[in-house]
């Protein structure tokens, strides 16, 4: 299974493909520059330690999206319909997983406040743009920090909400959620209920802010 990180070049997306590459999954990195991208491979391998690791590849976000399996796209925003423009036709019959926040600093405002979107959350407005591909949209590791990802080797102190409409994908994406440690992987639905998860993530940089910390994460109890 590959999984393409689509502007993997970011601090997301590179954390994230850091943690999948540990787990020894084979992961491209995507970038609107191959340059970018080399870079990027080239920044987790001196993370690791390890010159020789041959599981991470570098490529332009359309080719890393024709390559992958799972294809997540991290990148902010007022990126988020630039980029899909470019990758949708590489998707068709793929689960796509939509990281994105729509937070208010897209409008040059505050990571802290989130910014509402007509389709109710970011996720769904991949979703409603991609409708009439035969693509299986989920939404996760929005609430997870790239600090925490990169924090290695430390566990990643926070669950993954992740909501979706197609249940084989949404497993598929629990259980690549799961080989990150300290991940517990929560089925929290129908796509729609990433309107509430989205919104998580401004509270966490708010609490990262007010106390001077960059590791807040959530945890869900009873389950
Ligand atoms: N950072 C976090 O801790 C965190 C946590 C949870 C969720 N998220 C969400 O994950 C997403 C990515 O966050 P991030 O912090 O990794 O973002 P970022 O570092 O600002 O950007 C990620 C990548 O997106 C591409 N990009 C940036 N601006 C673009 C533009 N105007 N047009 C096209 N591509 C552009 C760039 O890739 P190339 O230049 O290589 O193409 C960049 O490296 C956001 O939606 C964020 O809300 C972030």
């Amino acid at each position: 299974m590959k999984i393409s990180i689509i502007g993997g070049t970011g601090d997301q997306g590179l954390g994230l493909a850091l943690r999948f590459a540990i787990a020894g999954e084979d992961v491209v990195i995507g970038s609107r520059d191959v340059k970018k991208a080399e870079n990027a491979v080239s920044e987790i391998k001196s993370m690791l330690g390890k010159e020789e690791i041959n599981n991470l590849t570098p490529m332009t976000n359309p080719d890393a999206a024709r390559a992958g399996d799972i294809v997540v796209l991290t990148v902010p925003l007022q990126a988020q319909m630039v980029t899909l423009k470019s990758i949708k036709d590489e998707l068709e019959g793929k689960t796509f997983v939509d990281a994105t926040v729509p937070l208010e600093t897209c409008l040059g405002g505050r990571p802290t406040r989130y910014v509402d979107l007509w389709e109710g959350s970011a996720v769904e407005r991949s979703a409603e743009f991609l409708n009439e591909k035969d693509v299986k949209v989920v939404s996760a590791f929005n609430n997870i920090s790239a600090a925490s990802l990169t924090n290695i080797p430390e566990d990643v102190q926070c669950d993954c909400l992740i909501s979706g409409d197609d249940l084989e994908a949404k497993k598929t994406v629990i259980e690549l959620a799961e080989k990150i440690p300290g991940v517990k992987a929560i089925d929290c639905g129908a796509l729609e209920n990433a309107r509430v998860v989205e919104k998580i993530t401004a509270m966490l940089i708010n609490l990262n802010i007010r106390n001077k910390v960059k590791l807040t994460g959530i945890r869900i109890t009873g389950l």
